[in-house]
């Protein structure tokens, strides 16, 4: 790998699980606290957020880059998922990443790969129920990335809401020696969540695409304002959809925690939407309570 500027060269950029594991026994030999962001790169500052708070939690910070072929189903983006190698590499160095694992899938998955983890109840519904294979992929890469890179502590975002469950509880049920960290969705001025997929848009469907976080935030205020009743904040939401989206994928409103539907908000909640703007899937969600 060609680092593309002289800032990015300031991050060791590393190919394979050895050397990856090396880097992480020296650290750890030194006694050193090793942060990690896993990421499929197209850096935004969504991610740098997640770097950053993984640099005041490690000595070290380590960052991978994979776009991961498991977690893409057959008709999805995974051929045109944004790709910007030197980009991210620069973003990274910025943010004081040490050292960042770039495997290629065919070390990842090596000839007679056949080992997966699967989240039983948790990947059910909301992504689950139009990606089936999904959080298979998600929880059988994380898995592999933490046996390779071997933090102390992880970063996620929430904006993978259910993602971040499924790790949570994958962690926990497996015993790995792991801290797992989620940090609030960061967002531009409009409310509109970052993520790598929204350079797909266009100026128009960008615009329309703004209407998921409004129609999140407009249920958050009725729920401030005393709505406990999740079918009219689901049916708001939904009403609120119609106007900006293509297709609206799910509406659904879970207890925070298990993922459980929930007919009565009465304990701490999670509104989340899927969504298409155009031939993009995007999905965002809010906390009530
Ligand atoms: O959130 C992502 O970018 C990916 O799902 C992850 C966690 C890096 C696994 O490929």
């Amino acid at each position: 790998v060609t680092p593309a500027s002289d800032a990015s060269s300031a991050v060791r950029v590393l190919a394979t699980p050895d050397e990856m594991s090396a880097w992480s026994d020296d650290a750890r030999r030194l006694g050193q606290r090793i942060a990690f962001v896993p990421t499929m790169g197209a850096l935004h500052a969504g991610h740098v957020a997640l770097l950053e708070e993984g640099r005041r939690r490690g000595d070290r910070l380590a960052l991978s880059i994979f776009v991961n072929p498991t977690q893409f189903g057959p008709r999805e983006d995974l051929s045109r998922y944004p790709r910007d190698l030197p980009g991210d590499l620069a973003k990274a160095a910025a943010a004081g990443v040490d050292v960042a694992f770039v495997p290629v899938p065919a070390v990842m998955y090596t000839a007679g790969h056949q080992t997966t983890v699967q989240v039983h109840e948790l990947e059910q519904g909301m992504c689950g129920a139009t990606r089936p294979a999904h959080f298979v992929g998600v929880a059988t890469v994380v898995c592999k990335l933490f046996n390779i890179v071997r933090p102390h502590v992880a970063i996620f975002g929430q904006k993978d809401f259910q993602q971040l469950a499924v790790i949570r509880r994958m962690v926990q049920d497996l015993n790995m020696p792991v801290e797992i960290v989620g940090l609030p969705t960061v967002r531009e001025s409009d409310g509109m969540a970052l993520s790598s997929r929204n350079q797909f848009l266009s100026p128009a469907d960008r615009t329309r695409a703004a209407g998921i976080s409004r129609a999140l935030f407009a249920a958050r205020t009725r729920y401030a304002s005393g709505e406990r009743a999740a079918s009219a904040l689901v049916a708001d939401v939904q009403g609120a959809l119609a106007g900006s989206v293509d297709r609206v994928d799910y509406v659904d409103l879970r207890d925070a925690q298990t993922l459980q539907t929930l007919d009565l908000i009465d304990r701490p909640a999670v509104m989340a939407v899927a969504a298409f703007v155009g031939q993009t899937r995007l999905i965002d969600n809010v906390l009530l309570g």
